[in-house]
């Protein structure tokens, strides 16, 4: 079966996008990725996906000032000429608008640092821990307009150990992410049209 051309929308360090990357490549891979993106001029992801032979293109939103529409149609702009069919937000820092969540409706993923619904938006790791949670995890889900809502299509949970810091969690949560998006990706993919 043709691989699914996938693109991932980053702002920083990129380490799930690296992840989807390899995963795309292995031969009964439902996914490729194509093309990466961040909306970060100088994000290291775009080197890594440079250095692993994907196309990486800075569409930094500073650019276009305050107009959200502007950025979101050179991003979809850059999506098409990838002949582009699904996108993964991996740590893309940016709240999309309606149009397009809309326009990818569907065929947009996310992943997100907790076990949804639980901790939405920032610093879900000190929260896990400052609410004495005996495990936190990762969830991927659709993107729809509210942010980190949308169907849950897949979580890990993790251990939250007695002495951990918000940044030794972060990293066992990391380990789990790398493995559950290729993973629900995949499965995705594997039901589109
Ligand atoms: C991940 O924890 C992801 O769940 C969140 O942002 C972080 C991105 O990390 N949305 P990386 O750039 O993939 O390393």
């Amino acid at each position: 079966m043709r691989k699914r051309r996938v693109a991932v929308l980053i702002s920083g360090a990129g380490s799930n996008m690296a992840a989807l990357i390899d995963a795309g490549l292995a031969p009964e891979a439902a996914f490729e990725v194509v093309l990466v993106v961040s909306n970060i001029k100088g994000a290291g992801g775009l080197a890594v996906a440079e250095a692993k032979g994907v196309a990486a293109v800075a569409i930094p939103h500073v650019a276009f000032a305050k107009d959200r529409a502007a950025h979101e149609q050179a991003i979809d702009a850059a999506l098409k000429a990838h002949d582009v069919e699904m996108v993964a937000l991996a740590g893309y820092m940016r709240v999309l608008t309606p149009w397009l969540v809309g326009a990818w409706r569907g065929r947009m993923l996310n992943i997100h640092p907790s076990l949804l619904p639980l901790y939405p938006g920032l610093d879900t790791h000190a929260r896990a821990i400052a609410a004495g949670d005996a495990e936190a995890g990762c969830t991927v889900h659709g993107v729809t307009e509210g942010v980190d809502e949308g169907p849950i299509l897949g979580q890990v949970r993790v251990p939250v150990l007695p002495d951990d810091t918000p940044s030794s969690l972060a990293e066992r949560v990391k380990t789990a992410e790398h493995q559950l998006y290729s993973r629900v990706l995949h499965a995705v993919c594997n039901t589109l049209d």
